[in-house]
């Protein structure tokens, strides 16, 4: 594969844009099928709107519940579309990814192993029960760029890599954000009529909630960071930040409760200002608002005894903790 020709958020006009890959998609797809799977994701949920226009019924489009996304998501996600005349049908995949997530703790083999579940046993199966040649996909350039620098292997980058989808998994993958930066993919899905909450989302990792467990993940791990999420995302919504998280680690941490010895567990926050994801810098967050996280999490999630914030910009921190 040839290099990739950025188009820089300034310079794009999301009309030509739309325009040409919808042309691209309909012509790639002929009067054949496609599907794609929606995550809610700015990315995913603009490829989602593009690939509707170009192809209309003829794209398929599933929400992969797989167990590790954060509370009440594939219910919000459904009825947003719906309201933007798209059906999205969840497919109920917890158990496949919790038996391919169980025993790993590196970070990387953890992702392999959500890719794998991902693209072979739950999407490969849909795909090949569907007849479609096609799948859309919403990466972008700093998935790309990440994905060759071998900071991260973002789940969703294969040509960099050397895989041949077709090959792997039985089907042909198009990306028509692939030219585009987080900025960029922002405007495209608002030109597509999306609303502001569904554009303006802060970034959220393919792998979810996977990406905020260090070490080994369980239902109960993953159970546990997805209700400090919701607090952190809840109390954070208005800081203008591009991006909060709440991390789980393995390490436990003597605490005390009710007088007594815990030995607990730790949750540290992240918030970063960041333009693309390349570089970021943590939030300049008041000591009253991250008091009340705190407060918040030990007082809601089971177990936690120390809640702690990044000051650490990237690099050399990832925004991700895995
Ligand atoms: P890092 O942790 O690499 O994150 O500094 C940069 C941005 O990318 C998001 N991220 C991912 N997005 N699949 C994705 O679609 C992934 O595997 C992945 N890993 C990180 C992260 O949330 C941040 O916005």
């Amino acid at each position: 594969m040839g290099s990739i020709n950025e188009i820089k958020a300034g310079e794009l006009s999301t009309e030509d844009f739309i325009k040409e890959k919808t042309r691209e998609i309909a012509t790639l797809v002929g009067d054949g099928s496609a599907i794609n799977a929606l995550s809610g994701g700015v990315d995913s949920s603009a490829v989602t709107m593009l690939g509707h226009e170009a192809l209309g019924e003829r794209l398929k489009t599933y929400f992969v519940d797989n167990g590790i996304m954060r509370e009440g998501e594939p219910q919000e996600i459904v009825t947003l579309f719906k309201e933007m005349g798209v059906h999205v049908e969840i497919i109920d995949a917890r158990e496949i990814f919790f038996s391919a997530l169980k025993g790993i703790t590196d970070p990387e083999e953890k992702r392999e192993a959500i890719t794998q579940s991902f693209y072979k046993d739950v999407f490969g199966k849909l795909v090949r029960d569907s007849g479609a040649k096609y799948l859309l996909q919403g990466t972008i350039l700093t998935d790309v760029d990440e994905t060759i620098a071998g900071i991260k292997r973002q789940h969703n980058v294969f040509a960099q890599l050397g895989i041949d989808p077709q090959e792997t998994f039985g089907y042909q993958i198009i990306e028509p954000l692939i030219q585009l930066r987080k900025d960029g993919v922002r405007k495209v899905a608002e030109a597509l009529g999306l609303p502001e909450y569904a554009y303006n989302r802060i970034p959220f990792p393919g792998p979810a909630l996977a990406a905020r467990v260090i070490g080994e993940i369980t239902e109960e791990k993953i159970s546990k960071v997805r209700i400090a999420t919701s607090i952190v995302e809840e109390e954070l919504a208005s800081s203008g930040a591009f991006q909060y998280m709440a991390i789980l680690h393995q390490d436990k941490v003597t605490g005390m409760r009710a007088g007594k010895r815990d030995f607990g567990s730790q949750i540290e926050i992240r918030c970063w200002e960041s333009i693309d994801a390349r570089n970021a810098n943590p939030t300049k967050l008041s000591y009253d608002i991250l008091y009340k996280l705190a407060d918040r999490i030990v007082n809601t999630v089971p177990g936690v005894v120390s809640v702690t914030y990044n000051v650490t910009p990237k690099p050399p921190s990832t925004m991700e903790a895995v």
